[in-house]
């Protein structure tokens, strides 16, 4: 039998860290449900000590997560590490994950710290993790740019209190690939050596700044580490993490090559990519590998004519084996209750009677619209209806006229503030510019449009549009999205959506 590589999802930690990636509690929940259906072994929920949030986040995802493992991260010292075991302590299976710096340059300049009293505090951090649970795991920040021998010292250090996996991080993504197998080979056959070495799991954890991320990871396998931190599209820090897909799919299709298996249920990589997309506001990039709009499809004519005679000749994967739709129609005008909330739970959406309620209105009302209601469409539906934040802001009316009949864009919009009820018409650039700038100045706020993208939900002239409106002020961004089969209505949605999250952000200060 094939050797294990277990998969440690940090979507909803280091991915959260990735710009305008910020999800709320509804959203996290969800995202972990998604998590625990494709099949990841450890899921990092989160920073419990970085805010109150972050703590009843983790908290609830630990309770709501039965099978796999739960992780909370932690910096090397007594108060995180109480945070993250009262977040993680909920859960079925729950590790405590903590780290400290051990290359030159943090050591130095951001630690203030010699190497030895490094090892010390990592002795002392990792020892009061383990008196709480036998799952921990310890990580070498900036270990790609530590000294060989003195990342084996900290390793055994780590062991020698209590530590169960060692994560090596190639922090900054510096590293490129056969230095970095050269490095884990090193520090593993040094761990090794050590009596308390012998059974701890070696893990990765690879940013992607040069691009390497996925390539550095597998490289690492073959010198010996058996766990890999990842993300779901490859969302993290500055340029992000190693990518979930990417790296199972390798696995997956070349595993003539490495050998290994992994838990993930691979049918469930696709709808995990657009969960998040949805979640998040940010759409898949076309080219993106596996989940890509344009991962399968075939546009030269030679490419063509060769996929239409023998599929693998341009294909090196099948499209169904990453769970990508087959179009399915789910709904319609006349579908019942009934049928839609057994279609919602086959979704993996549990949701109660009252939520069920408000998603069958939508739907009816959508269906009025569009003549076709696929699976993407009820999946923003919920998302749109049942997981948005609790808004400041509400949408009634809006009339926008467009063309050049001599009299420039107009926007009028009736919307609910706080329960109040206000109005407003202006002028603009363009029909957005004016409905934007009305909404603006009913809310008397004064954001910055860093980004604003329209895509189709589905295909098809009726095809939902789906908005993406990025905002900013002083300092905090949040993204909003709205849907609906009217895009100046879509823009609006996603306009109030990213203002009700600003503010919400804002209020949390
Ligand atoms: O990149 C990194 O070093 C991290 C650690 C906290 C594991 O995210
Ligand atoms: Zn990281």
């Amino acid at each position: 039998m094939s050797e294990r590589i277990l998969i440690f999802d940090t979507t909803l930690r280091d991915g959260e860290q990735s710009p305008g990636a910020t999800m709320n509690l509804a959203e996290k929940i969800r995202l972990a449900k998604q998590l625990e259906a494709l099949g990841v072994d450890i899921m990092e929920a989160g920073f419990p000590a970085a805010s109150q949030g972050d703590f009843d986040a983790v908290a609830a995802i630990a309770r709501e997560v039965t099978n796999i493992q739960v992780a909370g991260l932690a910096r090397a010292a007594k108060d995180d590490i109480d945070k993250a075991w009262g977040a993680v302590k909920h859960a079925k299976h729950p590790r405590i994950h903590l780290f400290l710096a051990t290359s030159p340059l943090h050591m130095e300049h951001k630690l203030r710290k010699t190497p030895d009293q490094v090892i010390a505090q990592i002795r002392e951090s990792v020892a009061h993790a383990a008196s709480y649970t036998k799952n921990v795991e310890f990580s070498t920040e900036d270990g790609g740019r530590s000294d060989p021998d003195f990342l084996i010292r900290a390793c055994i250090a780590a062991v020698e209190s209590g530590a169960t996996t060692l994560n090596i991080p190639d922090t900054v993504g510096y590293t490129q690939p056969d230095e970095f197998a050269a490095l884990i080979k090193y520090v593993i056959e040094g761990v090794r050596k050590h009596p308390q070495g012998k059974d701890v799991v070696f893990s990765v954890h690879c940013h992607n700044d040069l691009g390497l991320a996925v390539a550095n990871t597998l490289a690492a396998f073959r010198s010996g580490a058996r766990q890999a931190e990842v993300t779901v599209s490859g969302i993290g820090e500055r340029a992000g993490n190693a990518c979930l897909e990417e790296l199972v799919m390798a696995l997956t299709v070349r595993k003539d090559y490495y050998g290994f298996e992994t838990g993930i249920v691979t049918e469930q990589l696709y709808p995990s990519a657009r969960l998040l997309s949805r979640i998040i506001g940010q759409p898949i990039p076309m080219n993106k590998p596996i989940v890509g709009a344009n991962a399968f499809a075939h546009e030269s004519g030679i490419h063509q004519d060769g996929v239409l005679k023998h599929r693998g000749t341009y294909e090196i994967m099948d499209p169904a084996a990453i769970g990508l739709p087959s179009g399915a129609l789910v709904m319609g005008k006349h579908s019942g209750r009934r049928a839609l909330a057994s279609k919602l739970e086959g979704m993996g959406y549990n949701l109660k009677p009252e939520q069920i309620d408000i998603v069958f209105a939508a739907m009816k009302k959508l269906a009025d619209l569009k003549k076709d209601v696929f699976d993407e469409d009820l999946e923003a539906l919920v998302l749109e209806e049942v997981y948005r934040i609790p808004d400041k802001y509400r949408l009634q009316h809006i009339s926008v006229q467009a063309g050049d009949s001599g009299l420039p864009p107009t926007a009028a919009v009736v919307m609910d503030v706080d329960g109040e009820t206000k109005r407003h018409a202006a002028f603009g650039v363009g029909p957005i510019d004016a409905l934007f700038g009305t909404i603006a100045a009913i809310v008397g706020n004064n954001c910055k449009l860093e980004q604003y993208q329209v895509n189709a939900i589905t295909g098809g002239a009726d095809a939902q549009g789906e908005v993406t409106v990025r905002l900013s002020r002083n300092g905090d961004t949040a993204v909003g999205r709205g849907s609906h089969p009217d895009v100046i209505n879509a823009s609006a949605r996603a306009y109030i959506n990213a203002l009700n999250r600003l503010a919400k952000k804002q209020e949390e200060r």
